[in-house]
């Protein structure tokens, strides 16, 4: 994915967004971030992703994540869509995360959002489905990057969050479908002699015909 990479610096801007104009660092705080592009509203997949993200968007509070959407739409288009968006889940309550209106496609072309494969019907170029997951410390965790005709899998978002906070704080990494709760994975770089003091629990390790040590398993 062309732009940020891991670890970068994510960049601080203004933006006009369905609540008002905001600075993004002054937006986020002290919290996790989850910036997502669509590629347009008063389109079908979008308006299920964002309805199903904001369905779940307590979720994304608990673990003090904070949403924002942006498409290269106009606030006034997203203001007429988001009711659209609602009514997919039954409500007329408020979206509960503000999208960006990026018209410009300064802030997406900035990003590396845009997808060059896809227009609208005036031929105009959209966002592609971007997904930035920023830390408190302003660096970016992960990127992805979905065409437009893919939607995005929201609770695998948040499988993703729990492991990437989990990992912040932990010298493990989750290993393949991992849910909170399940075994972590001792880091390849801890030495075997520093993992009892590391891993009050006990660490197991797998036994492979290499005889190398590496599948160390242990329960936080
Ligand atoms: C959609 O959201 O359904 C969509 C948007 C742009 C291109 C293809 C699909």
């Amino acid at each position: 994915m062309p732009g940020i990479l891991l670890g970068d610096q994510f960049p601080n801007f203004d933006a006009d967004t369905t609540v008002g104009r905001i600075n993004f660092y002054d937006f986020l705080g002290d919290s996790w971030g989850i910036l997502f592009s669509h590629p347009k509203d008063f389109t079908p997949v979008c308006t299920t992703e964002l309805a199903f993200a904001a369905s779940i968007s307590d979720k994304f509070t608990m673990r003090k994540v904070k949403m924002i959407a942006l498409s290269v739409d106009s606030v006034e288009d997203h203001n007429v869509w988001i009711k659209d968006v609602m009514a997919l889940n039954n409500s007329s309550a408020a979206l509960p995360f503000p999208i960006i209106a990026d018209s410009g496609r300064k802030l997406a072309t900035l990003l590396g959002m845009m997808d060059p494969d896809e227009t609208d019907r005036e031929g105009n170029p959209v966002t592609a489905r971007c997904v930035f997951v920023i830390g408190p410390d302003k660096k970016l965790k992960l990127s992805c990057l979905y065409p437009a005709t893919t939607g995005r899998n929201f609770d695998e978002l948040l499988r993703v969050i729990d492991s990437l906070q989990l990992t912040a704080q932990k010298k493990v990494a989750t290993p393949v479908h991992w849910r909170p709760g399940d075994k972590v994975m001792v880091l390849p770089n801890i030495a075997d002699d520093e993992v009892t003091k590391l891993f009050p629990n006990g660490v197991s390790t797998k036994e492979v015909p290499s005889r190398k040590k590496y599948l160390r398993y242990t329960q936080l």
